[in-house]
């Protein structure tokens, strides 16, 4: 047998197995209450109208959804797309998108088409774990940006760019992954216009934005991106279904034939029949119902745990109130080990994922981050009552 260990990439040295995959195997148990997962709320997949779709490619198009397809993606879905980026205030044409597994693809192509061992990523703090696993799969270094309630605080920016001169900048704006919160509007132009001065490329990535159910639409950064220096992300994931494996990226036409070709080396193209179906579903039913109805379940599970932490948490907690997405991010006291209540939180059958692998560098033991969309209002509440149980016996 080869020495497997000894013939392993350099790369391969700093990867760890994400922790929120190792928890996802214990909280799968049905009687755990899980807050640990991105997940969408289950019961609300459309599962008629994806299922009828699916029919309809099958017999009116079988064939084609079944054979190899184009690396750019199914064309009438990318006009679907480019229409959409319309509605978000983006102008896009067809041309622009290329459709990818999950917007998860998108932050390994972008990955490998900027960064060499040791290159510097400018991110949140804390940031989205999985970005932080795909940009280390290239070696990269990560560089915090401040950030505060409004999220990352721009005027950083110039003195950040001259010292460590960045290959990109990664950035949630919407309903952030921990930490549900939000770039503030002027930050984003504030963004865009230094990125634009500095040559600083910007990855947006925006799984969440479709799901807001307080507060008023932000367009995006790529709103305000004149200078083309903005590469932005989306994704089916949480809007349909992350089965489906669909999401996108909008790139400035220099960036896309790169692109295409890294994607092309990857996976060849995302599954000709996933597209074609979710292109019908959108086409054909009401979806605009359908994210309202995720909308209204977010905002009253949001509610619920926001008014069952109130309740329950003793003091020395705070906690966000993100205006949309799936998670909201609790600060505990300096002294909290949030790991290790995880494993008490475990025996007592609720889970959270600890903050500390959000954050690309030091610190972050006090924090836990708690998904509000996967679980019902009664298991919130049950759930939060054996989590304040718990703290309050710290
Ligand atoms: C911030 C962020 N980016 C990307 C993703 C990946 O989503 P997808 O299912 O589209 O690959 C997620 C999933 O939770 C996320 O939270």
């Amino acid at each position: 047998m080869p020495d497997f260990e000894a013939h392993l990439a350099h790369r391969m040295r700093q990867l760890r197995p994400s922790t929120i995959r190792e928890i996802l195997k214990v909280t799968a148990q049905p009687e755990i209450i899980s807050f640990a997962g991105g997940l969408p709320a289950p019961e609300l997949f459309p599962l008629l109208d994806v299922g009828a779709a699916a029919q309809r490619v099958l017999s009116a198009r079988g064939a084609d959804a079944l054979q190899y397809g184009p690396s750019e993606g199914f064309m009438p879905l990318r006009e679907w797309i480019a229409a959409e980026m319309g509605g978000r205030g983006v102008l896009a044409d067809a041309q622009d998108v290329l459709v990818t597994n999950g917007s998860q693809q998108v932050l390994d192509l972008v990955g490998k088409l900027f960064l060499n061992p040791g290159d510097v990523v400018l991110t949140e703090n804390p940031t989205y774990l999985a970005a932080i696993q795909a940009f280390q799969t290239m070696e990269a270094r990560f560089v915090p940006v401040p950030t505060d309630g409004d999220g990352l605080v721009p005027d950083w920016l110039p003195g950040l760019i001259a010292q460590h001169r960045p290959k990109f900048l990664y950035t949630i704006p919407n309903f952030q992954n921990p930490t549900g919160v939000t770039l503030a509007a002027h930050r984003r132009r504030e963004l865009a216009r230094i990125a634009g001065e500095h040559g600083l490329t910007i990855i947006e990535d925006d799984p969440y934005g479709k799901l807001r159910y307080s507060g008023v639409d932000i367009p995006p950064v790529k709103h305000w991106d004149e200078a083309g220096c903005v590469i932005y992300a989306s994704t089916f994931s949480k809007t349909i279904a992350p089965g489906l494996r669909l999401g996108w990226v909008v790139a400035p036409r220099g960036l896309f034939s790169r692109l295409l070709i890294l994607k092309q080396a990857s996976d060849l193209h995302t599954s000709s029949f996933d597209q074609r179906v979710a292109f019908v579903y959108l086409t054909q039913s009401d979806h605009v119902a359908h994210i309202e109805r995720i909308r209204r379940a977010y905002g009253e599970r949001f509610g619920v745990m926001d008014a069952a932490l109130r309740e329950e948490m003793p003091t020395g907690y705070s906690w966000t109130h993100p205006e949309g997405g799936m998670f909201l991010w609790v600060t505990g006291p300096a002294e909290l080990d949030s790991l290790e209540l995880l494993s008490s939180a475990i025996k007592r059958q609720v889970a959270f994922v600890p903050g500390r692998d959000f954050f690309p560098g030091e610190g972050g033991t006090n924090f836990m981050r708690l998904n509000f969309s996967n679980s019902t209002p009664e298991r919130i509440r049950d759930g939060v009552r054996r989590l304040g149980a718990l703290c309050r016996c710290l």
